[in-house]
């Protein structure tokens, strides 16, 4: 983590250690303390949060906190509200002290504030407006500001320390909880009427549905996962053909996934991303073993029989709904940002985000592994190679944040497999280069197009990706 993002977290800290406080002395009351109901409340809490529903499709997760939460407020007052959100949301890592302390405070605080606001908005438009008018908008007003506390800060958290724009997290991970939190406002009324009618015991029966939930999950899970190993099974059945491309479907999903995060991409795009990274390629199983393992250049017969397998595998993903929009982009992770690549020769935006995103990656990895015609580049020989084609084969928006990732050490190592990033400097010297490039391209005649014979001529590893 870096000390700026610390700073960033301890101000945020501060800020909610004072709110918590203004809240806890507004609504301090102490016969809340001693009444056994909130204990066992605090206790419900603790079991709803082991118990999360993961949504598909990285969409967050459901538990029935908020609705506990908000439901002791209702019936023991704010302050049991601001008690339970602080107490009852510990996990038992948490509890190990497996969580770092920071996390962990910040989370806390920003629940019981929560929880404290929630409550005491409902309990004062109830009393404002009486039943059933104070109810309904208490209802609405509490769970809209638990919400805006709860989201705002969690966003503001996580935004901060995977330096990405708060807004970008909010519409991507947190918006499609908004369903979810409108349906657990009834839910909680319900509770609350529970608890009035039956007792803290009966509230035990609202955990029945979110087991039957957990248990579909983990079979959607399990299905899915299913799904991904038989697509890993079927490109290293590819890969298996020419040694020299081992791996290669796995590696760039893997830095395809990583650009398409930093591109922003919605949660969905990147979850396709990571299957189309491993089948960009399955359309080379029409093509002749001894065209994939030519040691030296292709002939242009053979080159126009490589260059079928985009529309190939086009042919073989399209049956395959769940790819979606993915399937274009298998057919298009060989155009070229000035309309001169193939299949359909499309220029500049008109290529899907996700294509240009996995020429990219595609590039990338050819250009940093071994191959028949020459060993693997280093990656700032990879990197300026690339940026010398920004503009003409790459996206340059897309290349730079590209570069950007390699000057990151987590992204280098693990994800590149190279001993260490790019330098600050060498990040300067590549974001320099596409500009040069571009004026010796202006200054050079214009050259007829599809005059690139084989892996040669446009960036070396783009043609045999
Ligand atoms: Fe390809
Ligand atoms: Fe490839």
């Amino acid at each position: 983590m870096q000390p700026s993002i610390h700073r960033h977290h301890y101000t945020l800290l501060v800020a909610l250690v004072l709110a918590d406080a203004a809240a806890a002395a507004w609504l301090w009351d102490p016969s809340v303390l001693l009444a056994w109901p909130l204990w066992a409340l605090v206790a419900l809490t603790a079991v709803a949060e082991a118990l999360p529903v993961e949504l598909p499709q990285g969409r967050g997760s459901v538990s029935v906190s908020f609705p506990l939460i908000f439901t002791s407020s209702m019936v023991l007052g704010p302050f049991a509200g601001f008690v339970v959100g602080l107490l009852g949301t510990l996990t038992a890592d948490e509890l190990r002290g497996r969580v770092p302390w920071l996390r962990m405070a910040l989370n806390h605080l920003q629940l019981a504030l929560a929880g404290a606001v929630s409550g005491l908005a409902y309990v004062s438009l109830e009393r404002l407006w009486g039943s059933p008018l104070g109810v309904w908008t208490g209802l609405l007003a509490g769970g809209l500001l638990y919400f805006i506390v709860n989201a705002g800060s969690v966003s503001l958290m996580v935004s901060l320390y995977h330096r990405m724009s708060v807004l970008h997290y909010f519409k991507s991970s947190v918006l499609g909880t908004v369903p979810n939190y409108l349906a657990l406002i009834p839910i909680s009324y319900v509770m609350a009427s529970v608890y009035q009618s039956l007792g803290v015991a009966a509230l035990a029966v609202f955990f029945l549905p979110l087991l039957v939930a957990r248990q579909s999950f983990k079979l959607y899970s399990e299905m899915r996962q299913s799904y991904r190993e038989m697509i890993v099974a079927l490109t290293r059945a590819l890969e298996a053909k020419d040694p020299y491309t081992a791996g290669h479907a796995e590696r760039v999903s893997g830095i395809a996934v990583h650009l398409g995060k930093v591109m922003e991409m919605p949660e969905e795009d990147l979850e396709i991303l990571e299957i189309v990274g491993l089948l960009h390629d399955i359309g080379k199983i029409a093509v002749p073993d001894s065209i994939l393992n030519k040691r030296g250049r292709l002939t242009p017969e053979e080159y126009a029989l490589m260059k079928k397998h985009p529309v190939t595998g086009h042919e073989i993903v399209r049956n395959i709904h769940f790819l979606g929009k993915g399937q274009e982009w298998v057919l298009h992770h060989h155009e070229h940002w000035d309309g001169r690549g193939y299949p359909d020769g499309l220029a500049g935006e008109a290529i899907p985000l996700g294509a240009r995103v996995l020429s990219i990656a595609d590039a990338a990895d050819a250009m940093l592994s071994d191959r028949p015609y020459r060993r693997a580049m280093r990656l700032i020989e990879a990197c300026r190679q690339l940026a010398r084609a920004s503009g003409e084969q790459y996206d340059p928006t897309v290349l730079r944040r590209f570069f950007e990732l390699c000057a990151d050490e987590r992204f280098a190592k693990e994800i590149l497999r190279q001993p260490a990033p790019i330098s600050a400097a060498e990040l300067g010297e590549l974001i320099a280069l596409p500009e040069m490039a571009a004026a010796r391209r202006e200054a050079a005649a214009a050259r007829p197009r599809d005059s690139a014979p084989a892996d040669g001529g446009a960036p070396e590893g783009s043609e045999r990706a």
